[in-house]
């Protein structure tokens, strides 16, 4: 496929995914000097009005990076908005990425119906992020310039196909970009992604054990420790089911194989809502099942690097197999 001109220089198909809470200023420039596009959700700046000085920040790191760096990869950021009644933000986010003509949108919940038009008039893109086949076809009759195929095992809010089915069944109706999630922890993932009919890996869990990270070290740990098999799919901490590390509920005392049923609770992002006394996102800690593949802290540039030499090395063996 053609790929848009935005998308060219990443020195791996990868999308750092936008994680509530955890993405940061600091990671996304870290992802985007490295090549890869990096992404925050507009609701972790907090106040509001804290959403212009990331959007500054990171429009000029970037700027500053490029010029001290001629020929370096720089690549992309993109800002994600939820697209939800519970978001009263959205005017006043979307009027700020306007003005910073932000390259990416990415859009979760509703199809971006009303969104598209606007962010295509500053020359950006819109990915909107899908679990179903229905609603990859509301995003293409909405106009976006690239679907998110959030598959089983993803970390946070996740679908439940498998990779190999959902991708084939978008690609029937859909030529332009794809990126693929659901636990893309290593760069033969990444490869895997590619081989299957997607352009990009969108990976999420592997960045929130990076030193750019805002989780704190309890969390980060727990995600070096935990096997898929530690991960639980459930609807209960926020109405929307999702993937969490199973230790981080039983610490928050409830019992992660015993939690009443709750599939039609009510759902709000901006304050990411209390279901009993612990919060989602919070004190239960979304993860995906790509845990099993991460062993260790580091760096975001360090773990890009690591991913693209993985990559490669993939690649290149497939190559040269029989
Ligand atoms: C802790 C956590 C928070 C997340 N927050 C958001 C969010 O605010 N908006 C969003 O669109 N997706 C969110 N996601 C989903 C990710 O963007 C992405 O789909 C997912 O992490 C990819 O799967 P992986 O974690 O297995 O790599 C979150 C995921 C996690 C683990």
């Amino acid at each position: 496929m053609a790929w848009p001109l935005v998308l060219k220089p990443l020195s791996l198909p990868v999308i750092g995914a936008p994680l509530f809470i955890i993405s940061n200023p600091d990671l996304v420039i870290a992802q985007c000097t490295s090549g890869v596009i990096g992404a925050f959700p507009a609701l972790n700046a907090r106040p509001k009005e804290m959403l212009d000085a990331w959007l500054a920040r990171i429009t000029t790191a970037l700027f500053a990076y490029e010029a001290a760096h001629p020929g370096a990869e720089v690549a992309p950021f993109a800002v994600n908005q939820i697209i939800h009644a519970s978001n009263d933000r959205l005017g006043h986010d979307l009027d700020l990425c306007a003005a910073y003509r932000v390259p990416i949108i990415i859009t979760s919940l509703a199809a971006p119906v009303e969104i598209v038009p606007r962010v295509h008039a500053w020359g950006g893109l819109v990915f909107h992020d899908v679990i179903s086949l229905r609603h990859a076809r509301k995003a293409i009759e909405a106009g976006v310039d690239g679907l998110i195929l959030v598959c089983a095992g993803a970390g946070g809010h996740a679908g439940t196909l498998s990779p190999f089915a959902f991708v084939a069944e978008v690609r029937k109706i859909w030529q332009g970009p794809i990126a693929l999630a659901g636990a893309i922890a290593t760069g033969q993932a990444v490869l895997a992604a590619r081989a299957i009919g997607a352009d990009l890996a969108y990976v999420g869990t592997r960045f929130i054990a990076t030193d750019e990270a805002n989780a704190d070290q309890r969390y980060k740990a727990m995600i070096v420790a935990s096997e898929a098999a530690d991960i639980l799919y459930t609807p209960y901490f926020t109405g929307v089911a999702g993937n969490y590390l199973r230790r981080s509920v039983a610490e928050a005392g409830l019992d992660p194989d015993h939690l009443p049923d709750r599939d039609k609770m009510a759902m709000s992002f901006e304050s990411a809502k209390a279901t009993q006394a612990v919060k989602a996102w919070r004190d239960i800690f979304g993860a995906g099942q790509g845990v099993a593949a991460i062993d260790d802290v580091l760096p975001a540039a360090e773990v890009i690097a690591r991913m693209r030499r993985e990559y490669l090395a993939a690649k290149d063996e497939l190559c040269r197999a029989p």
